[in-house]
């Protein structure tokens, strides 16, 4: 069968995970979110000792990364991407405030990129998908057949977040997104922007069901040529 690969980029807040959720159901493609990959690594290295010694040999520290991800087993579907560590689902603890608080930073590192990369891309192998995330479009699949990019204004983005998660207040989550949009836009290595040819959606007046329809209605349109 022959891959197939619609990609959503965009920052945290912007929509592009529950529209990207609503359109692998509807389409019956799997759904592949990247930020998980860089989630579980946060996690794994927050628990190990090399946070301290960190990144002081990049052999070691790929070794180690190398050694984290082949430790999960990985279940994509229409449903989503579900992280299996140890014989259980790992996804609630992927969002936890450590965690985010940590990811933008360790997502920067080139090794842990690199391998997260090599690992999405054997994954989908021959597969249909959808993939959610920050460089999906201009890094690691630019031949998509087709590449979104979703943006909305920080205060509706805030707002989103804020539903999300519990014990924290919009001021916070606004923090917190400020400087996550600032590390992700900035970094060197695959900061976040607009791929080439990628189609830009501003979710900020839109509801969901608008935003699904809009993305619908260009996906048939690419069907139809
Ligand atoms: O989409 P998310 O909130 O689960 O992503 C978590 C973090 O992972 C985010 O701060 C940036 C990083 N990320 C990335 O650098 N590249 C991706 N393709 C996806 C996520």
């Amino acid at each position: 069968m022959r891959e197939f690969i619609i990609t959503i980029d965009g920052p945290a807040g912007s929509g592009k995970t529950t529209v990207a959720k609503a359109l692998a159901k509807k389409l019956n493609l799997d759904l592949l979110e990247s930020g998980a990959f860089y989630r579980y690594l946060t996690l794994r290295l927050l628990q190990s000792d090399i946070m301290d010694s960190q990144f002081s040999s990049d052999e070691i520290f790929r070794k180690k990364i190398e050694e984290f991800l082949s430790e999960i087993e990985i279940k994509i579907s229409p449903e989503g991407t579900v992280l299996i560590y140890q014989g259980r689902p790992i996804n609630n603890e992927l969002r936890s405030k450590e965690v985010e608080e940590k990811v933008s930073e360790i997502s920067s590192h080139p090794v842990v990129r690199e391998e997260v990369n090599k690992f999405m891309r054997r994954l989908i192998e021959g597969k249909r998908v959808i993939t959610e995330g920050r460089d999906m479009g201009s890094c690691v699949f630019p031949q998509a057949d087709l590449k979104f990019f979703l943006t909305a204004d920080l205060e509706e983005r805030a707002r989103r977040r804020a539903k999300d998660v519990i014990d924290r207040g919009l001021e916070e989550v606004k923090k917190n997104l400020l400087e996550r949009d600032k590390r992700d836009s900035e970094r060197e290595i695959a900061p976040l922007k607009v791929p080439e040819s990628a189609i830009v959606i501003d979710t900020t007046n839109l509801n969901f069901d608008q935003v699904v329809e809009r993305l619908e209605m260009f996906i048939k349109r690419a069907y139809e040529r």
